[in-house]
């Protein structure tokens, strides 16, 4: 596996995130929700980390980014929706196309499962993934989580929500 940087998002990344998020967008909504096309621009990702450094501030979100060693942008992974009461948070990772198969989904969730331990004292962490996203499922089962239960309404893809007691 050749080696990368998990840092955490910067307000000077929007350049970066945007060709990462433009050259993967087909790739993506193969797996995840579609982003609003609006995003899709410089001011679209500047208005987007705006927003995630802001819950950042608030303790409430910790946005990373996956670098290269040539400092290009090949992943992302957040801790979302951080509750410190709860101590819980929920999991969420893309990879670029072009980098997937190498580990860094499983390296990026291990990241995240250690900075919700040591960064934020948290001791639950949950994932909800669409049961044909085998990959992804994958990454969690190796990472320790368990499959909590099926949801979705009749007509919408079926969902799996995963925990993890840390
Ligand atoms: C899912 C995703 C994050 C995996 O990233 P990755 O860096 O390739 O993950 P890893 O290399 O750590 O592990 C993936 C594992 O799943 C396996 N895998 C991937 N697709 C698979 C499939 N369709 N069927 C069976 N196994 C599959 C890989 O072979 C690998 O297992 P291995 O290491 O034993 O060979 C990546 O495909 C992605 O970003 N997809 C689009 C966005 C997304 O789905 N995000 C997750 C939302 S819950």
């Amino acid at each position: 596996m050749k080696p990368v940087r998990i840092r955490t998002l910067e307000s000077t990344d929007a350049e970066a995130l945007l060709t990462f998020e433009l050259d993967n967008r087909e790739w993506f909504e193969r797996h995840i929700d579609a982003r609003d096309a609006a995003f899709y621009s410089t001011r679209g990702v500047t208005e987007h980390i705006t927003a995630y450094l802001s819950d950042y501030a608030a303790g409430t979100w910790h946005p990373f980014v996956i670098e290269d060693a040539g400092r290009k942008i090949v992943g992302r992974a957040n801790l979302k929706g951080i509750d410190t009461a709860e101590r819980s948070a929920e999991v969420g990772y893309r990879i670029a196309q072009n980098a997937c198969g190498q580990g860094l989904a499983t390296q990026a969730v291990k990241h995240l499962i250690q900075e919700a331990r040591l960064r934020w004292n948290l001791k639950q962490l949950v994932a909800n993934v669409y049961a044909a996203n085998i990959g992804s499922a994958k990454v969690l089962a190796r990472c320790g989580f368990l499959i909590e239960h099926p949801s979705g309404q009749e007509g919408t893809a079926q969902e799996y929500r995963f925990g993890l007691s840390i």
